[in-house]
C-alpha cells in the first residue's frame, strides 16, 4: 500500500465557505497530504457544510449515509464535518449519534484546530466534537489555497448584526468582525505578487466593514486603499446590504476604474409589509432610490439581487409587488428561493406560514419573469464591446476561453493564444440566459 495521503473536501454554501474550504486544504496540505484527483483515493474526507436552508443540510446528511460504505471498506478513512451546520444546537450531538463513522466535528469558529483534529483522529476513534459557541479574535496568517487561478477571495469581515427574521447565518457565523485594513492589504499584495489579477472583498455585509474596529475605517476608504495596490487589475464584493449602501460608497464605486460596475444587492421581497417583517432595514422606496443613484453615478452598473418567495404572512398581494419590483429594477440576474423554516430563528415561530404548493408556484412564476429580463438584457449586450478577464480555458471546448465582463457577466470566445489572466476586449455576438459569446479584438494587458 502506498503511504501518500490523500484529501478531498466538499463545500456547500456561499463564497464564506469556499474561502474556509482553501484554508481546510491549506491545513492539509501542510500535514503533507495531496489533493485527491480521482474518487474513492481520499484518505481523509472533509465536509464543509450550510444550512442556510433545509435543502443544504439534507444534502449533507445524504452524503454522510453514502460514506458509511466507503468507512466500511476503508476504516483508516477519516471523516471530519466542518461549517455552519453543527454550529446550530444540538447538531454536532445528531450528526455523532446517526454517523458514528465520522472521525470529528468542526464549526467556523474552530476551524483552526483541524491540524490536530486530523492528528488526533488516526489514535481517538470515537467522535470528537469541537464546537465554540462564540468566535475568538480573528487569526490571520493562515495558508490558504485559492480556489481559482486568477481571481481570488478575500474576506473582509466574519459574521453578521443583521439578524434578518429568516436567516441563521448571525447564530451560527457570530457577530460582525472587521479585519485589520493592514492585514487584508498584505493578503491582497501576496495574492497579486503571486500572479492573481482580480480579488473580490467578502463578507456578509461588506459595506458595514470597519464598524467594529478601533481604527476609523469604512468600506469606501478600505476600496480606495485596496485599489491603490499597482498590480490589482481588477476589484469586485460580496454581499452589500441596501442599509448600509450610502452616497460616499456609491461615489468611490465610481470614481475608481478598477471596481468592477457589479453590485450585489439582495432586496429579499418588493413589498414593505414583508420588508418590515423581515428586518430588512429598508422600504421599498428606499430600495428604488438606491437603485436610482446608483445608475445616476454609474450608468453602466449591473445590479443583482436575492429573493425569497413564501416568507411567512406572504399574501398573492405581497408576492406581486415583488414581481412589480424586479420589473421595475430589471435586475441583470437574481439568486431565487423559496423561504426555507430554519429553527432558532424568529420567522420559524411567526404564523401564517404558506403551504409549500403556493411557494412552489411563485417560484415558478418568479423565475420564468426573472429568466425573460436576464435574457433580454443579456442579447441587449450583441454589438457592444466588453473588457474580458481571461480565467480558462472552457472546459468542454478548449478552443475557447472563459472571462468576464466588468458586470460580471459570462463569456466565450475563440483565442489561439491562451489569454488566461490578460485583460481583452471581447465584442459580444451572441447570448444566452447564462453566457455571452464574443470575438476578441486586442489584449489590453
Ligand atoms: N449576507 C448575504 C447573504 C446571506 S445568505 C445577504 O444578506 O444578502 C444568501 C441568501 O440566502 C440570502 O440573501 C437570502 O436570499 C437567502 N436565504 C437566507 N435565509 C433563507 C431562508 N431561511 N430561506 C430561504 N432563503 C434564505
Ligand atoms: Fe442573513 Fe440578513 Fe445577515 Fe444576510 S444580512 S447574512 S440575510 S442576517
Ligand atoms: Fe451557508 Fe454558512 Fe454561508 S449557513 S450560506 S455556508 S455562512
Amino acid at each position: 500500500m502506498s503511504n501518500i495521503n490523500y484529501y478531498d473536501i466538499i463545500t456547500f454554501g456561499c463564497q464564506m465557505n469556499e474561502y474556509d474550504s482553501g484554508v481546510m486544504a491549506g491545513f492539509c496540505e501542510a500535514l503533507g497530504y495531496f489533493p485527491a484527483e480521482r474518487q474513492g483515493e481520499a484518505n481523509l474526507i472533509l465536509i464543509n457544510t450550510c444550512c442556510v436552508r433545509e435543502k443544504a443540510e439534507n444534502k449533507v446528511y445524504g452524503l454522510l449515509g453514502r460514506l458509511r460504505k466507503l468507512k466500511q471498506a476503508n476504516p483508516d478513512l477519516i471523516i471530519g464535518v466542518g461549517g455552519c451546520m453543527p454550529q446550530q444546537k444540538n447538531i454536532a450531538r445528531e450528526i455523532k449519534s446517526r454517523f458514528p463513522y465520522v472521525n470529528f466535528i468542526f464549526g467556523p469558529h474552530t476551524l483552526f484546530q483541524l491540524p490536530q483534529l486530523i492528528k488526533r483522529a488516526n489514535e481517538n476513534k470515537e467522535t470528537m466534537i469541537a464546537i465554540q459557541e462564540n468566535p475568538d479574535e480573528i487569526t490571520e496568517d493562515k495558508p490558504v489555497k485559492q480556489a481559482r487561478i486568477v481571481c481570488a477571495w478575500v474576506p473582509i469581515t466574519f459574521g453578521c448584526n443583521n439578524f434578518c427574521t429568516y436567516c441563521i447565518v448571525p447564530y451560527v457565523r457570530g457577530q460582525e468582525r472587521s479585519r485589520r485594513p493592514e492585514a487584508i492589504l498584505h493578503e491582497v499584495r501576496q495574492l497579486v505578487a503571486s500572479g492573481y489579477k482580480e480579488v473580490t472583498l467578502l463578507g456578509q455585509n461588506v459595506n458595514s466593514y470597519g464598524k467594529d474596529l478601533p481604527v476609523e475605517i469604512d468600506f469606501a476608504d478600505l476600496i480606495s486603499q485596496v485599489c491603490r495596490i499597482q498590480e490589482l487589475i481588477r476589484l469586485r464584493f460580496l454581499t452589500s446590504h441596501p442599509r448600509d449602501f450610502h452616497q460616499k460608497l456609491i461615489e468611490e464605486i465610481a470614481r475608481q476604474p478598477k471596481v468592477c460596475e457589479h453590485i450585489h444587492l439582495p432586496v429579499q421581497a418588493g413589498s414593505n409589509k414583508i420588508l418590515t417583517k423581515m428586518n430588512r432595514g429598508y422600504s421599498r422606496e428606499e430600495y428604488l432610490a438606491l437603485i436610482k443613484n446608483l445608475r445616476q453615478a454609474i450608468p453602466q452598473a449591473a445590479i443583482t439581487t436575492d429573493l425569497i418567495v413564501g416568507f411567512p404572512g406572504e399574501t398573492t398581494g405581497d408576492f406581486l409587488q415583488t414581481l412589480d419590483l424586479i420589473e421595475k429594477v430589471r435586475f441583470t440576474n437574481a439568486f431565487t428561493f423559496v423561504y426555507s423554516n430554519r429553527s432558532g430563528t424568529p420567522a420559524a415561530k411567526m404564523p401564517d406560514q404558506v403551504p409549500a404548493e403556493v411557494k412552489k408556484e411563485r417560484i415558478q412564476a418568479l423565475i420564468k419573469i426573472q429568466n425573460e429580463i436576464t435574457i433580454a438584457e443579456n442579447q441587449a449586450e450583441t454589438g457592444k464591446i466588453h473588457q474580458v478577464l481571461g480565467e480558462g480555458k472552457n472546459e468542454k471546448n478548449p478552443s475557447l476561453l472563459a472571462g468576464r465582463t466588468g458586470t460580471n457577466k459570462l463569456v466565450f470566445f475563440p483565442a489561439r493564444k491562451d489569454l488566461t489572466g490578460e485583460l481583452v476586449q471581447v465584442k459580444i455576438t451572441a447570448a444566452t440566459l447564462t453566457h455571452l459569446a464574443g470575438i476578441a479584438q486586442a489584449a489590453l494587458v
